[in-house]
């Protein structure tokens, strides 16, 4: 299995601090953000990985990341989205790394307490389709929600809806056969005008080869002041633990 980190767009959300690096190079505690899912990925045991990113500092991924040393690896793959296309259109520019292997996408942004490394060998058992990760959250208008059954079942996704179904959150770790590019290939531009990866959620939903698991241990996207706050925030207390008890 061979890992994609999506770290391109232009971090609008984020402006001023966006308009001298990318959003990914934004401290988190005391590492780059993008550090964090490089991690995630190396921890499953995925260390074939490309990093795909775009905009006017993208050269600064070369200089911090190098070949990947800081994480045990002897080599890191880049790829560069040109214009702004969304997460689903940033995807498509993986597929010649990753060829016919299957992929766990990250979001460069997604940063997690607890490994995915059972959720990665569930789904390399699982061999085809899709597996989206989720988390129970309380602002579940701000991602992706999916609505699921008695049994675990997914019955709907839906990209930031005004009323949520659920307060599931789908996190921005989406594991994929190599057909994914093929459904990419069909998805239409959002309102927000974007190829949404939700929409490549709901085509492995309908094509009946979808599966989710929740995961146990916080997580956080940090893509907005608020949440690049929280992840900070939850990051130091794991790295100094007695933070939590005497913050000021
Ligand atoms: C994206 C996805 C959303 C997902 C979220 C996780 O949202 O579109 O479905 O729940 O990442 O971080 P965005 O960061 O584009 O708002």
């Amino acid at each position: 299995m061979k890992g994609v980190i999506l770290a391109g767009g232009l971090g609008t959300r984020m402006l001023p601090l966006t308009k001298i690096t990318n959003k990914h190079l934004l401290p988190v505690y005391d590492r780059p953000m993008i550090y964090f899912p490089i991690q995630t990925l190396v921890d499953a045991g995925i260390d074939e990985i490309v990093v795909v990113t775009g905009g006017h500092y993208a050269g600064d991924f070369l200089n911090l990341l190098g070949n990947g040393k800081a994480f045990g690896l002897n080599f890191i793959n880049y790829a560069y989205q040109e214009g702004e296309g969304g997460i689903a259109d940033a995807l498509r520019l993986a597929r010649e790394f990753t060829g016919d292997d299957s992929i766990c996408v990250i979001l460069g942004d997604n940063i997690l307490e607890n490994t995915i490394k059972p959720h990665v060998d569930a789904f390399k058992a699982q061999k085809k389709g899709a597996k989206i990760l989720l988390k129970e959250v309380h602002d579940p208008h701000r991602f992706g929600v999916a609505e699921v059954d008695g049994s675990g079942k997914v019955l709907s996704i839906e990209e930031k809806p005004r009323a949520p179904k659920s307060n599931l959150a789908v996190i921005g770790v989406y594991m994929y056969d190599a057909h994914v590019y093929e459904i990419i290939r069909t998805l239409k531009p959002s309102a927000r005008g974007e190829l949404e990866i939700t929409d490549v959620n709901n085509a492995y939903l309908r094509e009946g080869s979808l599966t989710s698991s929740t995961i146990e241990g916080w997580w956080t996207d940090a893509g907005t002041f608020p949440s690049l706050y929280r992840a900070s925030r939850l990051v130091a207390e794991q790295v100094k633990p007695e933070l939590k008890e005497n913050w000021f």
